[in-house]
């Protein structure tokens, strides 16, 4: 393996305004229980969008400036610091983002996924590391080792599709019909987990053509342009007036939610991965929720690491064709032209190359 160098390219997060910089910072060294990561490639994520713009969600979800943006981080473990046992030199890991504290009751008790003291790797939350950096040190409890052949890219892509998989596994898809409401990169990989767990029809709903085209090329049914056609109506004929079995709502748009309860069965469930920047209104609660006695789930991020056992054999075994949703691959020194590309509507997922 290559000498450690002194310094590395990082793309960093300085200043409360509209900018990440492009400099040349110290490589960590790893303390007791840390892994120093070799940064083979790092996934831009919609919160790394918000971190970028610095609007009211990264003012919410980042506790210190600066930091290292990018949390959807392949690497390879090339040094370890004392008392690390879980990973070894030449591993290839995911990162789990979702730094969990391991004391609180959701660590003790249920998940780290929902840790009440989280820190969040990428977002400046109880770190200041991040995955677009030449290198980064992360503690070797939140590494996830690769146990089959994936390639780098396809282990970037595993914290988002881990997302999706979280939201449709709850939901008890199998011999269901499935209503995908966004057609981002975590909404269609929902479709493809959703297909891939037995789910009949996969319905997907975009306001852009484009999404609804890769959509339909990752497995959904039906696609359904939500700005040109009535999507309550087609559901309710689809279904002979039943209403549809399961929702898994990756849109984050707030008219989306507040219109999904009406078009669920009685009895349906319903998940909610997307973030809604308003408030919600539902307009008629007797008749949308209550008395459908439905199941209305959430999630944030993924099962530590029950999910990421899921969806690397998911990944492993074809089910899921998770380079499908890569629609740039820039290097880390061309960063701006990312975010234009993201900003503009063009982009799906784009991988960023640390080395170049
Ligand atoms: N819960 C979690 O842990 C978690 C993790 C990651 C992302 N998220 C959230 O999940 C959502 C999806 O993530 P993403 O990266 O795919 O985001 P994205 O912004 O790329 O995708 C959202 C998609 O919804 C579409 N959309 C907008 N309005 C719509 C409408 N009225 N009807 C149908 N589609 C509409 C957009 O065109 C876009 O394709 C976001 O809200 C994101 O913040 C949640
Ligand atoms: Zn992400
Ligand atoms: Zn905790």
């Amino acid at each position: 393996m290559a000498a450690i160098p002194k310094t590395m390219k990082a793309l960093v997060k300085r200043k409360e305004e509209p900018s990440y910089t492009y400099e040349e910072i110290p490589v960590p060294e790893p303390k007791e229980g840390e892994a120093l990561l070799r940064v083979d490639c790092v996934g831009i994520c919609g919160s790394d969008i918000a971190l970028y713009k610095w609007d009211a969600i990264a003012r919410v979800i980042v506790a210190s400036i600066p930091f290292v943006p990018g949390h959807e981080c392949a690497g390879t473990v090339i040094k370890c610091g004392p008392g690390v046992k879980a990973v070894a030199v030449g591993d290839k890991v995911g990162v789990e983002n979702h730094f969990f504290c391991g004391q609180c009751f959701q660590c003790k008790y249920e998940n780290g996924a929902i840790c009440r003291n989280i820190g969040l790797f990428g977002n400046g939350r109880l770190t200041q590391n991040g995955g677009c950096s030449e290198y980064t040190t992360v503690p070797a409890q939140y590494l996830y080792v690769i146990k089959s052949g994936l390639d780098a890219e396809q282990i970037a892509l595993l914290e988002p599709l881990g997302v999706a998989h979280n939201g449709v596994e709850r939901l008890d898809v199998k011999g269901q019909d499935v209503l995908v409401t966004g057609c981002g990169p975590v909404g269609i990989l929902a479709q493809s987990v959703a297909k891939a767990l037995g789910a009949k029809r996969v319905i997907a709903t975009d306001v852009e053509d484009k999404k609804l085209e890769l959509a339909r090329q990752m497995g959904a049914d039906i696609t359904l342009n939500s700005k040109t056609q009535d999507v309550k109506e087609f559901v309710l004929k689809l279904t002979d007036g039943v209403g549809i079995d399961r929702i898994c709502e990756c849109s984050g748009a707030a008219p989306v939610v507040n219109s999904m309860f009406s078009m669920l069965r009685k009895g349906g469930q319903v998940c909610m991965i997307g973030v809604p920047k308003q408030p919600l209104h539902v307009e008629n609660v007797l008749q949308d929720v209550v008395f459908k006695a439905l199941t209305l789930k959430s999630v944030h991020g993924r099962l530590v690491f029950h999910t990421w056992e899921e969806i690397e054999k998911l990944v492993a075994e074809g089910k899921v064709d998770v380079k499908k949703v890569i629609s740039h691959r820039v290097p880390m020194s061309k960063f701006e032209d990312a975010f234009k590309a993201l900003f503009r509507g063009e982009a799906c997922k784009i991988l960023l190359d640390p080395s170049k």
